[in-house]
């Protein structure tokens, strides 16, 4: 009997210590100390045995009864110390790791040109006005002077919407605007998109940006027009740059011109940017028609006015290097965020 127990508390010890889990435990507890377990079962057979000899074999049950519970007490103790050091391992948390950063936006070139061209002109005092991108024949064309037979107010130049509506083709339509709402002196500049029926490749768009501006008052003359723009020039693309205005033609100017500016990377000795020629086309100007200061009931005996618009794409490429206009619009992140 006595070797039996010894066996029993043996066999027990080896598998207690080389339980891994807790629910493993549990049931070696039942196994051995259960109402059917091995320990149990010696105590029930003790029938048969003498007074002295149930005396001596209840003691050596409960001595081994006693012994695997406290063994199995403390690899219980042991595990659930492992489990839990376990716990810690896996949800261990590095408070010293860098956060992962969400990558930021960049302003699209197209908007920080427009930014960087309306700082300079509201440094000279203009304000900015806007318009509608869907406009009137009349805005679009008549008020701005164009013939009748104006090769821009073909259908297959001009997105007409009805006889008498159109996706603008121009920022001009702010002068119209602006010219009915306020009273002179104004000095105005306007950017928007514009819309023309054109086929896209590398330097058009059917959608594309312009910035208008106007300047009315009491004795502007085409030296003023000069000055400003030259000025604009020369903040936007540095100190060296020279200007120099071509005679040109524009309905709703008189007279109208073009201004060049000399190549800020070669300085006009001809390079790729100024294809060789040392000048770079920048804008249209002029000194605003009397026809169009008249929709504005504007009195031409007292006031004269100049007004100019450019391309912002044409400026954005030249000033980034940018050498094809689809650029702008395929919202190819690589791209855009060249200009953060
Ligand atoms: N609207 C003209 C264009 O789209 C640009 C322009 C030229 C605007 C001369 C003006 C100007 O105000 O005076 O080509």
């Amino acid at each position: 009997m006595k070797e039996r127990i010894e066996g029993i508390v043996e066999s027990a010890t080896k598998v207690i210590n080389e339980s891994s889990s807790l629910k493993e435990l549990d049931q070696f507890r039942v196994e051995y100390l259960g109402k059917k377990g091995k320990i149990t079962s010696i105590l029930k057979s003790m029938g048969d045995l003498t007074p002295e000899e149930k005396k001596e074999v209840g003691r050596l049950a409960n001595e081994g009864k006693n012994k695997i519970e406290t063994l199995i007490e403390s690899k219980k103790d042991s595990l659930k110390k492992e489990e839990y050091s376990q716990k810690l391992l896996l949800e261990k948390i590095d408070v010293t790791e860098p956060g992962k950063c969400k990558s930021l936006g960049a302003i699209h070139p197209i908007t920080l040109t427009i930014d960087e061209i309306s700082s300079i002109f509201s440094g000279m005092g203009y304000s900015i006005a806007t318009g509608p991108e869907i406009e009137t024949v009349f805005n679009n064309f008549d008020a701005l002077n164009a013939e009748e037979n104006h090769p821009a107010r073909a259908e297959t130049d001009t997105f007409y919407i009805t006889e008498d509506k159109l996706l603008r083709t121009q920022t001009s339509t702010v002068q119209i605007r602006t010219l009915m709402s306020e009273k002179p002196p104004i000095k105005i500049i306007s950017p928007g998109r514009c819309f023309r029926s054109d086929t896209p490749d590398a330097t058009h768009s059917p959608m594309f940006h312009q910035i208008e501006g106007m300047c009315i008052d009491e004795g502007i003359s085409m030296s003023d027009l000069k000055g400003s723009l030259d000025y604009f020039a020369k903040e936007l693309f540095g100190n060296s740059v020279k200007t120099k205005f071509r005679a040109h033609h524009f309905p709703f100017t008189e007279p109208s011109a073009e201004m060049d500016m000399s190549c800020f990377k070669c300085h006009g000795d001809g390079c790729n940017v100024c294809k060789g020629s040392g000048w770079i086309e920048i804008l249209g100007c002029g000194m605003i028609h009397p026809n169009v200061l008249k929709v504005g009931d504007v009195d031409t005996e007292k006031y004269t006015g100049f007004a100019f618009g450019m391309g912002i794409e044409r400026i954005a490429m030249l000033k980034y290097g940018i050498e094809d206009i689809r650029l702008f619009y395929e919202n190819d992140v690589n791209f855009l965020k060249q200009f953060k």
